[in-house]
Order: structure tokens, then C-alpha cells, then sequence
């Protein structure tokens, strides 16, 4: 258990007047979580505080080496007014696995829990009233010590950050065109990609920026080796139906694991749909479009939701996937996940915990 401070501002902000203007990431609220790690002592000083600008030393090792972790999750605010989070313990139990994997010090999921419920009843106002939109709440970890030997460090801290905000693409549903990376690769097994660390998005920007120049939003990751599997996007975990079965690659070490792509298959099982987590070529996926088999290209995570994929593009080969429309099993998914995170259905699985 936690014993948080409380220092609250005395010039609270204006919230966004229009919610439907929000975009992602944007704006944060008044106030953040944070807590300080210190080798022999532990994590200690939880407080909440005015959100804002802080010190940290030029040397602070996180700015040259890397050691970071970060989460994404959202809260929701229902049409009665109750706010509530999905599946949040996920967050904490993976955000552990990052720090495992990081070297950072183990930090007590339930205490998380307990910052989070903290905070985001003292922002709750916060939480948008607009369909769609939801508050995204981003914790994360960096080592501080003031040293540039390269080891795992002394003193860390701990944040949690909250930012109102609405679809992570401005497509909104509407599907994306994603190009496949052949040349970079993300990340390999025995590597870092099932965390969720900063250098996994800094080696992705190279690929972004080559899709962009050719219009295309988002880089589908093929695998570090032979560059022939199917791994993920750069900011959701990816799915194809093909011949009616739901097949995404399976989880070995360089993909995250997808919050949201667990609880896809799980809404999959439930309604009867053929789900395969097994490893998937680009070649089959291409084999499958010609023989008309590939039928619906989708992503999962929590900023992307479900996110159609209508355009594919493998070398010279574009592929145009459903006439660049939603297919069913992609808005039977979006609307299950998005009913359940905003209590528009019942919740079967258990996944929402309320504020
Ligand atoms: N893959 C990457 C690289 C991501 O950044 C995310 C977003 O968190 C996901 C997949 C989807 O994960 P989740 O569904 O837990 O948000
Ligand atoms: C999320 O979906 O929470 C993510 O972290 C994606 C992010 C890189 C914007």
C-alpha cells in the first residue's frame, strides 16, 4: 500500500473545449503521478503533483543508453458517467516484464493500481464525455543516475502521465494503407521487442519516415533474420483472415504482446471464429490475396483499437484488401472491444475494472 502525497495546483488549466478536435497525445491534464527508486530502499515518495517540467541531471543515464519502459492504457467514461479502465493489471504485470528485460527494479503491480485509481480520480473531469475519445494514461520508468558508464542504475523514477485524447489515426476506422518493411528490422529474438522500451520506437522511426515519403501510414515489421515472417506495426499487433480463420503471429520473443490482441482471440473464441497464433510469411499473405482467401487485414492495440488495413504494400505488389473497406469479423471486433470499454455491453470476460 502506498502512501501518496497530494500536491495540487492552484491554477488548474481549461479543459479542451471540443472534444472531437483531440487527436492523440496532445494534451495532458494538471496533474502526474511519480515515485523515486533507490537501490536499498526501494520505490518510495509516491505523490501526486502539478504536471510539469522536471530536473534531471544532462548525465541521467536514461537520455544516453536507453534504459526505459513505458505503458499505454485508457480510461473510459460511460454514458451514466462512470469512469473505468480495461484489463489495467495487464499493463503492470507486462510493464514488469519490460523491466525485467531492462534491468529495472520489479515495481508492485497492486501499488500501480493504486497510483493509477489515485490519479485518475483527481483528473477525472478529465476523462472525455465524447464518444471515441477516452483519456490515455501513459506510465513509464527512466534510470536518472548522473553517470555515463554503461550498468544498470541506482535511482529511478516512475510517472504516470495522462493525456485526453482521440483516435490514434486520423483515419479514425476508416482502414490504413501499410507498407512492409524490407530493408530495416525492428527488432530480433533474444532482442528487446516484447518490451515495451523506448530504442524499440527509435529503431522504427527509419521505416515510418520511408512510408510516409510514399504515403502510407504505418511499417508492417517482417522478422530480424530471414525477413520473411510476419512480426507487427509499428504501434499495434497485426491480423489476417484468411479462408475464415483469424491468424496472427505467434508471440516469440520479438513482438509485444498485445493487450488488446489477447482479448481479440478471446472475443474470437467466444463467438466461434477459428483463431491461429502460428508464424506467417509475407509470401503466404500475398499467395493468400491472389487466391482471394485473404479476406481482412486488421491491427489491435489500445491507441489503434481495431484498425482495418486497406492497403498492403510488399515491394512492387499492392494489395487491396476488402476494396479498402471494414470487413465484418474487423467491425464485430471493434464494436465488442469499444461496447465493453465503454459499457455499452455487457462484459462476459471480467476485463473492466471500475474507478
Ligand atoms: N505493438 C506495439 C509495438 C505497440 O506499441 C502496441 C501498443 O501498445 C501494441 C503492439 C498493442 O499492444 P496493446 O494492445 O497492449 O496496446
Ligand atoms: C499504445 O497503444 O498504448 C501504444 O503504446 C502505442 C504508442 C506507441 C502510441
Amino acid at each position: 500500500m502506498l502512501n501518496i502525497r497530494y500536491e495540487l495546483t492552484k491554477t488548474p488549466k481549461a479543459k479542451p473545449a471540443d472534444e472531437s478536435k483531440l487527436g492523440f497525445g496532445h494534451i495532458f491534464t494538471d496533474h502526474m503521478f511519480v515515485m523515486d527508486y533507490t537501490t536499498g530502499e526501494g520505490w518510495h515518495d509516491a505523490r501526486i503533483v502539478p504536471y510539469g517540467e522536471f530536473a534531471i541531471s544532462p548525465a541521467a543515464m536514461c537520455l544516453h543508453y536507453g534504459q526505459t519502459v513505458f505503458e499505454g492504457l485508457k480510461a473510459y467514461r460511460t454514458a451514466d458517467g462512470t469512469v473505468q479502465f480495461f484489463r489495467p493489471i495487464e499493463n503492470f504485470k507486462r510493464l514488469n516484464q519490460s523491466n525485467e528485460r531492462l534491468v529495472i527494479p520489479h515495481i508492485d503491480e497492486q501499488d500501480c493500481l493504486q497510483a493509477l485509481h489515485a490519479l485518475v480520480e483527481v483528473e477525472k473531469d478529465w476523462v472525455p464525455h465524447t464518444d471515441g475519445a477516452s483519456l490515455y494514461i501513459r506510465p513509464f520508468i527512466i534510470s536518472v543516475d548522473p553517470f555515463l558508464g554503461v550498468k544498470p542504475a541506482d535511482h529511478y523514477m516512475f510517472f504516470i502521465i495522462l493525456s485526453p485524447s482521440g483516435a490514434y489515426y486520423e483515419t479514425g476506422l476508416n482502414p490504413v494503407s501499410i507498407y512492409v518493411e524490407s530493408k530495416y528490422v525492428r527488432a530480433v529474438r533474444g532482442g528487446m521487442g516484447f518490451a515495451k522500451t523506448g530504442g524499440n520506437y527509435a529503431a522504427s522511426l527509419i521505416g515510418q519516415d520511408e512510408a510516409h515519403k510514399q504515403n502510407y501510414s504505418q511499417v508492417l515489421w517482417l522478422d530480424g533474420v530471414e525477413q520473411k515472417y510476419i512480426e507487427e506495426v509499428g504501434a499495434m499487433n497485426i491480423m489476417f483472415v484468411i479462408d475464415g480463420e483469424v491468424v496472427t503471429p505467434m508471440l516469440q520473443g520479438s513482438i509485444l504482446p498485445g493487450i488488446t490482441r489477447r482479448s481479440a482471440l478471446d472475443v474470437c473464441r467466444a463467438k466461434g471464429i477459428p483463431v491461429s497464433e502460428r508464424r506467417i510469411t509475407i509470401q503466404e499473405v500475398a499467395d493468400a490475396y491472389d487466391s482471394g482467401k485473404l479476406t481482412e487485414v486488421f491491427g489491435t492495440g489500445t491507441a489503434a483499437v481495431i484498425s482495418p488495413v486497406g492497403h498492403l504494400k510488399w515491394n512492387d505488389k499492392v494489395m487491396i484488401i476488402n476494396n479498402n473497406e471494414i470487413g465484418p469479423i474487423s467491425q464485430m471486433l471493434y464494436d465488442t472491444m469499444t461496447g465493453i470499454q465503454w459499457g455499452k455491453i455487457e462484459d462476459k470476460f471480467g476485463w473492466i475494472e471500475k474507478l
